[in-house]
């Protein structure tokens, strides 16, 4: 087996963002078991506000390219209005099958409050959509002012929740597809 390419996306755009510093975290814990892997920031992307008549706009390709490149893929969120960021589901929707499918999937979300799970479960949705194998072990920085200092996480089982996640990315990279979930074969995608 060659190695993994596990690729994490961020789905903050602020300067000091925990969530970078989690994907940041689940990376290195994935280069720690021999994958090669890439952070893609999405203030490095031009992707204007996803218009399905122009689904190339901007730096979309060079986005999906990247995408469509990873074995495994690590979704971060920080946790907006109870769910994931507008920024990620603007970038996963320049994105559909092509990239995704029969992808494996790890997922972090970052809190300001305690309770990040609906976050983390609209996004397992939205993967399982994609027809995504997503790991069952998901990661999460609750309160997250009081966990990350100076771009580490201070909290260990925090940590290590998180570098489970990376470590998992690679240990299931290449597992074998599930046959196509229920919700993926009713997603139609951008073709109807
Ligand atoms: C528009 C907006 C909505 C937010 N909604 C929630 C929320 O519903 N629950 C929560 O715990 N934190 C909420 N927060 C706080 C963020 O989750 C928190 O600041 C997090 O650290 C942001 O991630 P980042 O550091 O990667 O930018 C919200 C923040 C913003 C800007």
């Amino acid at each position: 087996m060659t190695e993994p390419n596990v690729v994490g996306v961020v789905g903050s755009l602020r300067d000091q963002s925990y969530t970078r510093v989690g994907i940041e975290r689940a990376l290195g814990a994935a280069e720690g078991m021999g994958a090669t892997t890439e952070l893609l920031d999405l203030r490095e992307f031009d992707l204007p506000v996803f218009d399905a008549d122009h689904r190339e706009a901007g730096d979309a390709v060079a986005f999906s390219n990247r995408i469509h490149a990873a074995d495994s893929i690590l979704l971060g969120t920080p946790v907006y209005h109870g769910s994931y960021s507008g920024v990620l589901k603007n970038a996963l929707d320049y994105c559909g099958f092509d990239e995704f499918e029969h992808k494996t999937v790890g997922l972090l979300a970052v809190a300001g409050g305690g309770f990040p799970i609906t976050a983390l479960e609209h996004l397992r949705s939205v993967c399982r959509a994609l027809n995504c194998w997503v790991i069952p072990h998901q990661a999460a920085i609750p309160k997250a002012r009081n966990h990350v200092a100076d771009g580490q996480i201070t909290d260990p089982d925090i940590e290590k929740r998180i570098a489970r996640l990376g470590e998992e990315a690679v240990q299931y990279a290449n597992i074998e597809p599930d046959p196509a979930c229920f919700e993926s074969t009713e997603n139609v995608g951008a073709d109807d």
